[in-house]
């Protein structure tokens, strides 16, 4: 049997430390690279970071595997067994530009299934976590079930990138949803606005391209609180390759994919 209190006890720990190793680092010299184009940054923070996750998870539990986005993990295909989904920085352009709105995001599965949700706002001290079946904190604080909201009291979280041409979705698909809501918003890391989503300060946040890390985390803790986290169109997230990802409140999940997104298709 997984022992998911020891699990959680050892997550909670390690992102602390993983944490203090990030503040550390901002009066060093950061080493920022690029990846698949100018704008798509690393650094040599995320790196050890996510190294520092692989050795202790490896330390503790040899049987585990690692999933995580620099790639120092196990290679997956599958996510049988226990599967740690990790991104050491969530939102590296704004660690790079800006020292916050950033995270470090992890997701335990077991069997495809979500356990154990992290996300750790590691400037403001704010660890999100869940537990399956066992509730959603906010560091000591567990947090309320989401309520119901209608389109026009909701705030929607969606990047201008996808509001003008571009590779993945007719532009105009989310004009008339933009109009309707009472406002959108931007923040440049997916760990955060599904954090966001999970406390209420978004009632949904949605996006064209997402990997596996950027999202385990999260989904485990809206889900916990009654949310819904599926692709645009409401079908069930894939675990193992880039999608599109669609969180809400419940209500709302669907009153948007009924009256916008299959409308705008
Ligand atoms: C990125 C952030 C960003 C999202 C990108 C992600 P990274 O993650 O979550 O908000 O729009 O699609 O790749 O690269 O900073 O970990
Ligand atoms: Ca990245
Ligand atoms: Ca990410
Ligand atoms: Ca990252």
């Amino acid at each position: 049997m997984t022992n998911w209190i020891e699990i959680d006890t050892y997550a909670k720990e390690w992102l602390k430390e993983a944490g203090d190793r990030i503040k550390e680092s901002f009066t060093g010299k950061l080493n920022v690279q690029t990846k698949s184009n100018a704008n798509d940054l690393v650094t040599n923070i995320d790196k050890e970071t996510e190294q520092y996750f692989i050795c202790k998870i490896k330390e503790s539990y040899p049987e585990h595997r690692v999933f995580g986005e620099e790639g120092f993990g196990d290679v997956i295909e599958n996510l049988k067994g226990v599967v740690w989904i990790i991104d050491p920085i969530d939102g590296t352009m704004n660690f790079v530009h800006q020292q916050r709105n950033f995270a470090i995001s992890i997701g335990v599965y077991e069997d495809g299934i979500g356990k154990l949700g992290y996300i750790y706002d590691v400037v403001l001290d704010e660890l999100y976590h869940a537990k399956s079946g066992e509730g959603a904190y906010l560091n000591e604080a567990k947090l309320p079930k989401l309520e119901e909201v209608s389109v026009d009291k909701a705030i929607v979280s969606l990047n201008a990138t996808w509001v003008t041409p571009n590779k993945r979705i007719d532009h105009q698909t989310f004009t008339p949803l933009v109009k309707d809501v009472r406002g959108t918003r931007s923040y440049g890391s997916a760990a955060l606005e599904l954090a966001y989503v999970a406390t209420g300060r978004l009632d949904a946040y949605i996006t064209m391209r997402l990997s596996p890390w950027d999202f385990a985390g999260g989904k485990v803790l809206v889900e916990e609180l009654g949310g819904k986290v599926t692709d645009l169109y409401g079908n069930e997230l894939d675990m193992i390759n880039k999608s599109p990802m669609f969180a809400s409140k419940p209500g709302l999940h669907q009153e948007i994919i009924e009256k916008y997104i299959k409308n705008g298709k």
